[in-house]
Parts: structure tokens; C-alpha cells; sequence
């Protein structure tokens, strides 16, 4: 069956010494948590000396972005899949709200990206999700079911085995509105139904699907125990190592 991920969002957050700090006294308090994979995306710069703090443990390491492919080239400011897998990843998230809205994503980037960090032989968390207008107009299924199709354009079945979807309405990002676990259902069911559509039953029975949005420790067990929510994308209480791993250790 579908192993949960517990995945945490530390965006631009931590210098150095409380990276480290933070993943010290982590290590500890998720060592026992054999029922899901467990995740930190702490911001690039801390990633190899996290890496090497982490050997050993049952915590994989994720970049918060990636570029658009992995030849090494005339391209200012950018991180290649390849060069976040050499420091030490597994896993990097790609098309996050917050790229989408402020840093130009486009579901066309997503797909790129998705493709190079496959290339890369890291998984990615791809990202999608409605505004709060989207969703009052009636328009959020159109909206996920657009950034799925335009995200994971190209891939083929076998290459979702290493992607991972996380769900994460934008009005639930930091707001401190979570969606209700029936809403989280609705629109995880409704993702499990359209990558059925384009990539097959098999490849939508094994899709992990996320849920991000204002996750904490007293609301991640009523979402866990939604049959299509795999686990969760976690900002601002995977910053503690205490709430987080009150989060892994959901059940
Ligand atoms: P939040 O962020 O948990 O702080 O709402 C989630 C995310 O942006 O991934």
C-alpha cells in the first residue's frame, strides 16, 4: 500500500546554526517512525552540512526548487537537480504557491523541472492547488485538474512512481485555515481520478497525494485517516522540531 510522507516546508527560514539545531533534536524524536517517510526541504544553503548531519537517520533531505534542467551551462542563480542530488537529496518540491504567485512557475516550468529531477534520480513533490476566489467560483477542480495535466505533461506511467502530489489550497498556506478533511477528500479523491484518466489505475492506486495548508499537530490525524490523504506538506509547524515530529507521529 501507499506509504505516508511527512514532509516539512521550512521556506526561507533558519541560518546555519539553527538548521543544524533543529535537525538535532529531530533525529531523536522521529527515530521510531517506521509507518511513513519523513522529509525536511530546509533552504539550499544549509542542504550539505543538513546532509551530512542526517547520515544515518530515517530523515530525507528535499530542496525547496530546482532548475529547469541539469547541463551545466551559462545559468545565473540556478541549481541543477543533479547538483542538489550531489549534496545529499532525495527529494525536491516543485511548483509551490509561492513560486507560482511570486517567482513567475508556470505549469510548463513544473513540467520541466518535474522531468530534470527525475533525470536527477530525485523525487519530486509536485505542487498544486486553488486560490480562495478559484474556489469560490467553483472553479477549483478545473483549476488542480489543469496544473496535473500541465505539471506531469510528458511523464509516463513508470516515471510516476518517484512523484509525489501535494495538494496545498492556497487560502489554507499559512492562513491558519486548515481545509475540513472532507474537503481535503473531495479534491484528493477528485486528483486520484484524473491521473487514473491520463496515466492509468496503477499508477493512480500508487500516487502518494499530500495535503499542505496550516497542518499541525492537533488537526493531522482527522486528515490522515482520509482514505486518499497520504501525508502532508508542512510550513510553519515544521520550523519546531517538537510540533513536527508531534505530526509524524500522528498515529
Ligand atoms: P503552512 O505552509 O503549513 O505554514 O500553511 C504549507 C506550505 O506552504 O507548504
Amino acid at each position: 500500500m501507499r506509504k505516508p510522507v511527512i514532509a516539512g516546508n521550512w521556506k526561507m527560514f533558519k541560518l546555519l546554526n539553527e538548521a543544524v539545531e533543529t535537525v538535532l533534536a529531530l533525529k531523536p524524536l522521529v527515530a521510531n517512525a517506521n509507518h511513513c517517510e519523513v522529509v525536511i526541504a530546509p533552504v539550499f544553503t544549509v542542504l550539505k552540512t543538513i546532509s551530512d548531519r542526517l547520515e544515518g537517520s530515517n530523515i530525507k533531505l528535499a530542496a525547496q526548487d530546482c532548475a529547469i534542467q541539469n547541463d551545466f551551462g551559462a545559468h545565473t542563480g540556478e541549481v541543477a537537480p543533479v547538483m542538489l542530488k550531489d549534496a545529499g537529496c532525495s527529494h525536491v518540491i516543485v511548483g509551490h504557491s509561492e513560486r507560482r504567485q511570486f517567482y513567475g512557475e508556470t505549469d510548463e516550468s513544473v513540467n520541466w523541472k518535474s522531468m530534470a529531477a527525475l533525470a536527477a534520480e530525485l523525487t519530486a513533490i509536485v505542487c498544486v492547488g486553488e486560490h480562495l476566489a478559484e474556489r469560490e467560483s467553483g472553479n477549483a477542480e478545473d483549476v488542480v485538474r489543469t496544473q496535473l495535466e500541465g505539471g506531469l505533461s510528458g511523464l509516463t506511467a513508470n516515471d510516476l512512481e518517484r512523484i509525489i502530489i501535494a495538494y496545498e489550497p492556497v487560502w489554507a498556506i499559512g492562513t491558519g485555515k486548515t481545509a475540513t478533511p472532507e474537503q481535503a477528500q473531495e479534491m484528493h479523491g477528485f486528483i486520484r481520478n484524473c491521473i487514473g484518466n491520463t496515466h492509468g489505475e496503477n499508477a493512480a492506486e500508487g500516487m502518494r497525494i499530500l495535503y499542505g495548508g496550516s497542518v499541525k499537530p492537533d488537526n493531522i490525524s482527522t486528515l490522515m485517516s482520509q482514505p486518499d490523504v497520504d501525508g502532508a506538506l508542512v510550513g510553519g509547524a515544521s520550523l519546531e522540531a517538537e510540533s513536527f515530529a508531534k505530526i509524524v507521529n500522528y498515529r
